[in-house]
């Protein structure tokens, strides 16, 4: 298989493409640009595409020449930099999805897979969130989210895209960028397993969904393989763990001891945490492609003293 990877040189891009090189599928990433050195053990081993997602000729360039069988449309503004740029944001996150799920009809893309978010549902959903739930979003990160799930589906019900959608939480892994409200949750274990002290801005009861970004990846591909007539739906819910800031410090003071961890609340960090869902319900995404996480939170933990104590490879040091 070929598959074209949006935001390809991205942190969720670059694991995923280790994983289909691994299985012998040809991989080509599309991004906006890339820096000497940023694609590591992948150089030279995939086809790279630079382009820019909110330009339609751009994303026709890329499919017309590289002729993908599937499209991983990764490609985004991420939670905080849609916030502070939302027109950039609407224009990337939205006429982009546009951009690929109407450059994969034409040019007869058999399957797009697209990373959704905790972030398309609004404040004050059930605990855990069913799969079915409203999603009413406050900010345009999570409006881009739920317009490209809805235009998803439109496409692959009326106009021959077979469109899926995992809804991820966030995401932990070594090679994952510093921004955002649920930095706080890398933090808490990259600090301390790299010595270093760690002020946490949420408080201690704060709890969010976590995912190992290798079982992010493995959702990405379990949705992607299967068969069409098993699935009821176009997007799903999946999670690994959910703890709170002060169970997850537990974890990490239990393997590293001498973690020099505080809390000092930032309010505005706070209030966006808490809009966000505690836990997802993914008995859907078990139920019709057969998910699981394989990594909880001590495992996740084991991996980032791994990278501190020197291993390197995707899904160890990350590719960036
Ligand atoms: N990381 C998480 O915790 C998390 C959680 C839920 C959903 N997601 C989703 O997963 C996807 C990948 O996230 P990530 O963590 O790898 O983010 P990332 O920022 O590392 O990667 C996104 C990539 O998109 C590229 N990009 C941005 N604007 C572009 C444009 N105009 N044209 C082409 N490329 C452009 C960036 O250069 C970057 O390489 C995103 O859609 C994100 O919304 C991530």
């Amino acid at each position: 298989m070929k598959a074209l990877i949006t935001g390809g040189g991205g942190f969720i891009g670059q694991h995923l493409a280790s994983e289909l090189l691994a299985r012998g599928d040809q991989v080509v990433l599309m991004d906006i640009g890339f820096h000497p050195g940023q694609l590591g053990p992948l150089e030279g081993r995939v086809a790279t595409a630079v382009g820019n997602l909110a330009l339609f000729t751009d994303v026709l360039d890329a499919v017309r020449s590289h002729r993908p069988d599937s499209i991983f449309h990764l490609g985004a503004l991420l939670s905080a930099s849609a916030e502070e740029n939302p027109i950039g944001a609407y224009h990337v996150n939205i006429d982009g999805s546009f951009h690929v799920l109407e450059a994969s009809r034409m040019f007869g893309v058999k399957k797009v897979v697209y990373t959704s978010s905790i972030a398309s549902f609004g404040p004050g959903v059930p605990d855990p969130v069913p799969n079915e739930c409203d999603q009413k979003p406050t900010t345009m990160y999570g409006v881009s989210k739920v317009f490209t799930e809805r235009l998803g589906e439109y496409y692959s019900r009326d106009l021959g895209v077979d469109f899926r959608a995992v809804r991820l939480p966030s995401i932990l892994g070594a090679g994952r960028g510093g921004g955002g409200a649920s930095a706080y949750s890398t933090f808490l274990i990259d600090k301390p397993a790299r010595g270093q002290p760690f002020e946490c801005f949420c408080e201690p009861r704060t709890r969010i969904p976590l995912l190992y970004v290798d079982d992010a990846v493995r959702a990405l591909r379990l949705v992607h393989d299967a068969p069409r007539a098993g699935l009821k739906r176009c997007a799903y819910n999946v999670q690994g763990f959910s703890p709170t800031a002060q169970q997850m410090l537990d974890a990490v003071k239990a393997k590293v001891p001498r973690a020099e961890v505080t809390f000092k609340t930032d309010p505005k960090m706070q209030a966006i945490l808490d809009s966000w869902p505690r836990s997802l319900d993914d008995s859907a995404a078990r139920e019709e492609w057969g998910w699981s996480p394989t990594v909880d939170l001590n495992g996740t933990i084991d991996r980032y003293l791994a990278v501190a104590r020197g291993a390197t490879g995707p899904g160890a040091a990350g590719g960036r």
